[in-house]
């Protein structure tokens, strides 16, 4: 089984703020990085760390100034060669994050948005109905993407984030699996998203009953339903660094446990502690640690 990740690559800018920035407000910050990220990219390289194997598919498009992200992601294992190249430049982020490890992101499309449907094409008709497609709503042409693939018969995982009126309008009830945060639940299910966790996962359950629905929870853990099957694992406790790409991290290891034969607690309680491991660290594909690390 071949595991595709359709997605985003970006060059994150992380600015360490005391707070995060509010309208009509100038704030200085006190460290600024540039690394790999985009939803699409970690979850790709989370995948990989956690496989440790050659099965690990990366498509979507990038520029040369990314270079260094498909090195990243060459060097865990990752086959990049579907990634395509562009004149425009590789998607940004502009990332604030406070002294908590709390963020804030902005994104530019760069090449994330030049995806064409010919492009889709070519690289699904490597892939079979019995490999997984990961896809998330950074890039565009998400409906062809996501219509070929289930048209295919593969299993789509969907990260429904960030939630654009293109990730509203796919028949998200055609994906095997959604993995989301509370937020994405809240708008998905249409309830306030002063509603529990537990409230929302029904809420998606009876929405999407033949979809497999986790619910990332971050200091509460992460919550798991699919018809009767209701699971629920704590967080693992940790100093919180910064939490960008922890729902990547989640995603990619959950997604290698299921694929490695783990039931569905075990494969949350990976995925917590992976997460957990990410946020104690900064940045986003490098925070996301390797198999070995997790115990
Ligand atoms: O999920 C975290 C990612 O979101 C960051 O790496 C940033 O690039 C944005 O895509």
């Amino acid at each position: 089984m071949k595991t595709l990740v359709y997605g985003s690559l970006n060059i994150d800018s992380t600015f360490a703020l005391d707070h995060i920035v509010q309208g009509g407000e100038t704030q200085a910050s006190f460290g600024l990085t540039k690394a790999a990220g985009g939803k699409g990219a970690n979850q790709c390289a989370a995948i990989a760390k956690a496989l440790g194997k050659d099965q690990v598919f990366m498509a979507g498009k990038a520029g040369r100034d990314g270079a260094f992200i498909l090195e990243n992601l060459s060097s865990f294992g990752v086959d990049v060669s579907n990634v395509a190249l562009c004149e425009e430049g590789t998607g940004q982020a502009i990332i604030q994050l406070d002294r908590n490890g709390q963020n804030s992101i902005i994104l530019f499309g760069g090449g994330n948005q030049l995806n064409t449907t010919d492009e889709m094409d070519s690289v699904l008709s490597k892939f079979s109905a019995d490999d997984v497609l990961v896809m998330n709503a950074e890039i565009n042409n998400l409906d062809y993407l996501f219509s070929k693939a289930v048209e295919k018969g593969m299993k789509v995982w969907v990260n429904p984030s960030p939630i654009t009126d293109a990730l509203l309008a796919l028949p998200l009830e055609k994906a095997s699996v959604l993995v989301l945060n509370e937020i994405e639940g809240a708008v998905l299910s249409g309830l306030d998203a002063g509603c529990s966790f537990e409230e929302i996962l029904k809420a998606l359950v009876a929405k999407y009953p033949r979809t497999e629905i986790v619910l990332t929870a971050g200091e509460n853990g992460a919550y798991y339903g699919y018809g009767s099957t209701m699971e629920h694992v704590g967080a693992c406790k940790t100093k919180v660094v910064d939490t960008t790409g922890a729902g990547d991290t989640f995603l990619g290891y959950f997604l290698a446990s299921r694929i490695g034969g783990k039931d569905v607690k075990q494969s949350l309680r990976i995925a917590s502690k992976a997460a957990s491991i990410a946020v104690s660290r900064p940045g986003a594909m490098d925070a996301i640690p390797f198999a070995v690390e997790i115990i």
